[in-house]
């Protein structure tokens, strides 16, 4: 049986701000922003945009009503949720109509959340392949104006269709995982930013995909000339490149510029959408298949799945035939040509703009937004979602 990827989509805020813009207002040489960093744009989103609506946009790219009694599990990956103790995944469920014997939960280990939901539906797919499963990943990234971590800023969810009849990829048995209590990011409850300690985390991450790709070579005895292509969870993009960096050394010349092409093509979105968190290495997975055109059925891709914390996961996905026709690279175009670019100070008026932190109604303009969910407002201490679409 192979079980995989059946379908996949993901949505972005419509406004976004250029990382020329943000440099020249920080008083920084745009090449750190754009080479050193590796991002040159990131998604600003309005407040009628939160986890739940960016995961649902996402669904919503795919999703079709006759899917809804399908479904016997739904995911949602998120450490960016809007409460301690309601799942986001409750929320997505009745957003979507899906019928209420499906077991629904949220999943958070920072940027791994949404994998762990991949790696939990494979096992209940393999239970119940009759049955399907959403997973959700969807956050947004908040470190502060005017703090290192401002250019790795960004918002965006991502949502898949797990099935035993995948249409895209197929996801192989054989998974690493590479876990450790590490202090690299957090955010306390308290806190609506993350406390990130940079330079450190990017040691982590990287020491983590060392480990995790030696012993899966060593577990599956696959070699890098297995591989066609990697997708790594981006923070930004220098972050993956250099852990592809790190394992170059193993291909031939010609498979190195193969993969490298390959992980330029898997970034172009995050350049342009920042960090997602759990969302950030499937945006890397659809980029990739939407704008590389020499990849083709039965190729395999390695997947490296990284949250703070720190959790880590290298797997892996064989392409099938046909996954073309699952996707959409116009739509996706039209996405990003369609949004708005914010001036700094317009971006900066966007971020200090936050829900109330009082138990106060609030109602939020959505005419400026043209998503199918929105966030309306608050109402008796709870949040209000519209379904316009
Ligand atoms: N032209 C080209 N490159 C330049 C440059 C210029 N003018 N100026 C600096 N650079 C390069 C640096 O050499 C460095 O490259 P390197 O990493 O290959 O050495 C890179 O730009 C970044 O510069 P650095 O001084 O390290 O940046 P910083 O201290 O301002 O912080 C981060 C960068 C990424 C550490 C910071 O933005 C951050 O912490 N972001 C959050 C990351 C995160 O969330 N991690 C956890 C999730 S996994």
């Amino acid at each position: 049986m192979k079980i995989g990827i059946e379908q996949i989509g993901f949505a972005i805020p419509n406004m976004y701000l250029s990382m020329d813009d943000l440099a020249a207002a920080r008083g920084v040489d745009p090449n750190k922003f754009k080479i050193g960093i590796g991002q040159d744009e990131q998604a600003v989103p309005p407040l009628s945009q939160d986890p739940v609506t960016l995961g649902v946009n996402a669904a919503l790219e795919w999703f079709k009503p006759e899917m809804r009694d399908q479904i016997g599990l739904l995911i949602f990956g998120t450490e960016s949720s809007i409460d301690e103790s309601k799942a986001t995944a409750m929320y997505a469920k009745r957003l979507l109509g899906i019928h209420d014997w499906c077991r629904c939960f949220e999943a958070k280990e920072a940027c791994y959340g949404a994998t762990a939901g991949l790696m939990t539906a494979y096992d209940f797919i393999k239970n119940h392949p009759d049955q399907k499963a959403i997973i959700f990943g969807a956050d947004i990234a908040r470190y502060g104006l005017d703090t290192p971590g401002e250019v790795t800023q960004g918002a965006g969810g991502i949502a898949m269709l797990v099935s035993a009849d995948p249409k895209i990829m197929e996801i192989e048995p054989t998974s690493t995982p590479f876990c450790d209590d590490v202090m690299d990011f957090w955010r306390p409850q308290y806190f609506d930013t993350a406390i990130v300690n940079g330079h450190y985390s990017t040691e982590q991450y990287l020491r983590f995909f060392k480990n995790a790709w030696n012993r899966h070579k060593e577990t599956t005895g696959l070699k890098i000339e297995d591989y066609v292509a990697f997708c790594y969870h981006l923070p930004f993009m220098k972050q993956g490149l250099k852990a592809l960096r790190l394992i170059l050394p193993e291909a031939s010349e010609a498979q190195q510029t193969l993969l490298q092409k390959h992980f330029d093509e898997s970034a172009a979105y995050s350049r342009r959408v920042g960090n997602i968190y759990t969302a950030s290495i499937y945006l890397s997975l659809i980029s990739l298949l939407d704008h590389a055109n020499d990849l083709k059925a039965g190729d395999r891709i390695g997947m490296f799945s990284y949250g703070s914390g720190a959790a880590s996961e290298f797997f892996t996905g064989k392409l099938l035939p046909n996954y073309q026709d699952y996707l959409r690279p116009e739509a996706h175009k039209e996405i990003f040509e369609q949004r708005r670019r914010l001036t700094v100070p317009e971006y900066e008026e966007q971020f200090k703009q936050t829900l109330p932190h009082d138990a106060s109604d609030f109602d939020i303009d959505v005419t400026n937004d043209p998503a199918p969910v929105v966030l309306t407002g608050l109402k008796d201490k709870q949040r209000i979602y519209d379904r316009r679409k």
